[in-house]
């Protein structure tokens, strides 16, 4: 193959930044200054691989996108919660969003500031009520009646005020994968837009909350700026009827969703998708808030891993490799497509693969049907894999999870250790 020519896009024209992070030389695949074989040697497969510059040139799209406007980029901590990762994005200023104390706790230790935070989510324990409100979170983003009473409470108990927002629901379709739309009526999300009024009227009452905003997040993988900016709408319609009964709001939060391309998707770019947006909210005092992650990490990471086993099969070959549905559960989960390219590209026969890992599960698959041009003992990248990657992995058939590196022009930081077998059980007992 020549070199300059990688079997499949690199990574730089499988998504729309600018960054040139991934790309072929000397007839293989290297992320930044650093060759992926190289990595593969010094710390072994499965690993996750991430490119600083990519990681940099995701978050500096979204701030230059914002230049002039008071907003902040809450890094969505789910999407990948690596110190390394989230050291880059505080190093950088961003706020993060975050649902649960466990996250908080990883976006302190990362360096992250507790007033730039932002909570979600539907379960938020007491514990986690404590904790947000001993570290002087920026706000609550509340999901139910019930939430506020408990959180007015907790908050009374430490003689604290809560920040709030209500997570209202505003019921516009994202049109995305109905696993990860979150802004239908029937989903578990958010409190519904007819009960916002009400409810902020209790907040009110309520000694122990102080509200500062509202928020709102309709979904993932959002390819059409349409539907936020028609929710953006909704909600600034609500902003108003709350402004009209003296409860005014200090910001705004139109919470993540911006998609990413994982094979032939064309997402707009971060200002494109913010421009309808930001149009909505012209003249506007309100701060706006962001909750991006998949846009932030997705195409910034892949996962690298060797194959074990070629096993020609009757109607199918398949490729086994060293990673699994344990490492990268989504296209177990979702059916989604992640690109397979390989990393040192040689001559050969070229067939169709089903790329699958060592669980003992039918649905234990990385990709279908992929034409490749592989050898035992080959390496192959699984690309777009930096969101929901590793933050999804598990121990499944007790595989230790995987090691992540951060590559810095040529340097390369080791961000998490391959977990051992011993680590797995060390916490479990055996009966006498
Ligand atoms: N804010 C809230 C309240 C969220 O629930 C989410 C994602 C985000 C922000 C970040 O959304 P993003 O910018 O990453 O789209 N595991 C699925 C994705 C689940 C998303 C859950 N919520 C996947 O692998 O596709």
């Amino acid at each position: 193959m020549n070199a300059s020519t990688p079997a499949r896009p690199p990574l730089s024209q499988a998504s729309h930044w600018p960054a040139p992070t991934l790309h072929a030389r000397e007839g293989a695949l290297w992320l930044e200054d650093v060759a992926l074989a190289d990595i593969a040697s010094r710390f072994g497969t499965p690993t996750y691989v991430y490119s600083r510059a990519a990681l940099e040139a995701a978050f500096n799209a979204w701030q230059q996108a914002l230049a002039g406007r008071r907003a902040l980029v809450c890094y969505a901590v789910k999407a990948n919660s690596n110190l390394g990762i989230l050291s880059v994005f505080a190093r950088l200023g961003a706020g993060f969003d975050i649902v649960s104390g466990g996250e908080l706790a990883r976006v302190l230790a990362a360096g992250g500031r507790a007033d730039q935070v932002v909570f979600s989510g539907v379960g938020k324990s007491r514990a986690e009520m404590r904790q947000a409100l001993e570290a002087g979170i920026r706000c609550f983003n509340v999901e139910s009646a019930a939430e506020l009473e408990r959180l007015d409470a907790v908050a009374g108990e430490a003689g604290r005020k809560a920040p709030i927002a209500l997570r209202v629901n505003p019921d516009v379709d994202p049109k995305t994968h109905p696993y990860i739309s979150t802004g239908l009526k029937g989903n578990k999300f958010g409190v519904a837009f007819a009960d916002a009024l009400a409810l902020y009227r209790r907040a009110a009452a309520l000694p122990n909350l102080r509200i500062t905003g509202i928020a709102c997040h309709i979904g993932s993988q959002l390819l059409d700026p349409a539907p936020m900016a028609e929710a953006a709408q909704k909600v600034l319609g609500l902003v108003d009827r709350l402004a009209a009964e003296g409860i005014a709001l200090e910001h705004i939060d139109l919470g993540g969703g911006l998609g990413i391309r994982y094979r032939d998707e064309t997402p707009p770019a971060v200002a494109d998708y913010l421009a309808p947006l930001l149009q909505v909210f012209t003249g506007r005092h309100e701060e706006l808030c962001f909750e991006p992650g998949r846009s932030l990490v997705g195409n910034a990471g892949l996962l690298l891993t060797r194959v074990e086993y070629l096993k020609p099969g009757e109607t199918k070959n398949f490729a086994i490799v060293d990673a699994a549905m344990n490492d990268l559960a989504r296209p177990a989960l979702y059916d989604a497509w992640h690109d397979v390219v390989a990393v040192t590209p040689h001559d050969g026969e070229e067939q169709v693969y089903e790329v699958v890992g060592p669980i003992c599960e039918s649905g234990d698959f990385l990709a279908h049907g992929r034409s490749l041009k592989v050898c035992e003992g080959d390496l192959l990248a699984i690309l777009s894999a930096g969101a929901y990657g590793m933050t999804m992995s598990s121990n499944y058939n007790t595989r230790p999870r995987a090691a992540e590196v951060i590559v810095d022009r040529d340097q390369i930081h080791p961000v998490r250790e391959r977990e051992t077998v011993a680590e797995l059980f060390a916490s479990e007992h055996t009966l006498p």
